[in-house]
């Protein structure tokens, strides 16, 4: 509620996936520590969000939209002005390399501006009058109460502003559970959120999940679910909430994104591009390849040539020079990959490439693990990590087989030359999947896209435009058509 509360209560200490090397060997670096919040403090949090919609009354739901666009114009330059010190906690916190740590804070605040220009453009649209059947109407967009926003550690800012930016600007207060991975890069736009909006707009609070969220949930005062995670935590916090079926919820979720490399791909662009969405931020990304399927005829040269550039991908710190594999913040991922990929091998598989899988307190090494096939977890299992499990097929049904199959259906990449071919499975994906790319990676953008998913994958639709739209309700003021109610 923009107040700074002293704090003597228990704490969470923050540690880097940076290791350093100590008496008892490699040890995750410490960073600090952060309050962790009891359910008390939680509900009076809530509290606050609450009274400062005041059932639609509040100083931000019934502020106009300029007046709100001028709030965040000023989050942007109190944001901006503090970009070198969350590009270098990004760095230190979750282990993101300098090239991509600086790409999150910028695209992160591109995509505040786009939103800025296009409440513009839906203001100007829900100005227009609409006149149908004798009745003449203004659509408002207005907002929806109190929005509740959690998100994941490998985007901890741009990823969970492409719900909390939207809601906001929107006319929603705002319920922040920072991120457990992530929570120190938020801490120097605290006081931005404070200086900016109204007191109580925007409210951030950090401890157990599992201990704060439920009774934030069962309370039954959140207007909306913001969620990026998994669907098993998702339904979870769904069930709690008293009247579930008045609460709008924003998803995004699992996936396992498939690629398909067929006999007439060009092997060398469907490398580069693997590789690229198999590794980039160590396959820590919900839209990274998790399963290359590969006709068998060309698999021989695509798995050589895939472990040859995997081998030459520079492991190193996140601010050394050209590095690409970095350490991940995770506790339990080096050793959770290595049980996925043993239980491969156990089954046949076999790690391709050199020093593919090594781990040490932090590291992976990424693996090239072929040839993988349905009985093992690496098939199954998202695994979020910098491993590559390669499938060999014959008939072009299998790969379309599995999704059909899948639990999700977020996007495929479908790597051939053929045109006739390309077109036969556009038609079997894109019914299956929200995005079908040809001959590239898989990825969220550009953020003016429609980013979704089906199945366990999403629920509502986020980017620039429709997230406007998710976080809104179109209200009406309608009229009859008379001449004087037209003037
Ligand atoms: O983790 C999921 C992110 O939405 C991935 O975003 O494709 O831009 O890396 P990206």
């Amino acid at each position: 509620n923009g107040e700074l509360v002293p704090w003597n209560g228990e704490t969470t200490e923050i540690y880097s996936p940076v290791c350093i090397r100590t008496e008892n060997g490699l040890q995750r670096k410490l960073l600090g520590s952060i309050p962790n919040i009891g359910v008390k403090e939680a509900m009076e949090v809530l509290d606050a969000s609450v009274k400062a919609y005041d059932n639609g009354f509040g100083e931000w739901p019934t502020m106009t939209v300029e007046g709100r666009i001028k709030c965040m114009q000023k989050f942007v330059y109190l944001m901006i002005k503090q970009r070198g010190l969350i590009i270098k906690l990004l760095m230190w916190e979750i282990g993101k390399t300098l090239t991509d740590s600086t790409k999150e804070f910028d695209r992160t605040v591109d995509y505040i501006n786009q939103t800025i220009d296009a409440l513009k453009d839906l203001d100007r649209e829900s100005s227009r009058f609409q006149q149908a059947e004798g009745t003449i109407a203004q659509i408002r967009r207005a907002p929806l109460g109190v929005v509740l926003s959690m998100g994941p550690f490998n985007y901890p800012l741009n990823e969970i502003f492409t719900t909390l930016i939207p809601a906001l600007i929107m006319g929603n207060t705002i319920l922040f559970k920072l991120p457990k991975h992530g929570v120190l890069t938020h801490y120097p736009l605290l006081s931005a959120f404070k200086e900016a909006f109204p007191k109580g707009t925007v409210n951030t609070l950090y401890g157990k999940g599992s201990e704060i969220i439920t009774p934030i949930m069962e309370s039954g005062k959140v207007n909306v679910l913001a969620f990026i995670g998994s669907s098993k935590v998702a339904n979870g916090l769904k069930k709690l909430h008293p009247k579930v079926n008045r609460l709008r919820a924003i998803l995004s979720l699992d996936a396992k994104n498939a690629a398909i490399v067929t006999k007439n791909a060009d092997v060398d662009v469907a490398v580069t591009e693997c590789l690229l969405g198999s590794l980039s931020f160590n396959g820590q990304r919900c839209t990274a390849l998790k399963l290359i399927f590969v006709q068998k005829e060309i698999a021989e040269e695509f798995t050589q040539k895939l472990s040859k550039a995997v081998s030459e991908m520079k492991p190193g710190l996140p601010w050394e020079k050209d590095v690409k594999i970095t350490p991940l913040p995770e506790t339990n991922k080096p050793s959770y990959l290595k049980e996925c990929i043993d239980d491969a091998e156990a089954k046949g598989a076999k790690v391709l490439n050199e020093n593919g899988g090594f781990t040490d307190e932090s590291f992976v090494f990424p693996a090239v693990v072929y040839p993988v096939n349905s009985d093992m977890k690496l098939y199954h299992e998202e695994q979020f990590g910098p491993v590559i499990p390669v499938v060999p097929f014959e008939n072009i049904d299998e790969p379309v087989e599995y999704q059909v199959n899948a639990s999700h259906g977020m996007q495929v990449s479908i790597f051939s030359e053929d045109p006739l071919e390309v077109s036969k499975l556009i038609d079997s994906f894109v019914n299956l999947v929200s995005r079908v790319n040809i001959n590239c990676q898989a990825q969220r953008g550009p953020d003016v896209f429609p980013f979704t998913g089906r199945k366990d994958s999403a629920e509502g639709t986020l980017s620039v435009f429709d997230a406007l739209r998710s976080f809104s309700i179109r209200s009406l003021v309608a009229a009859k058509a008379t001449d004087s109610n037209k003037n």
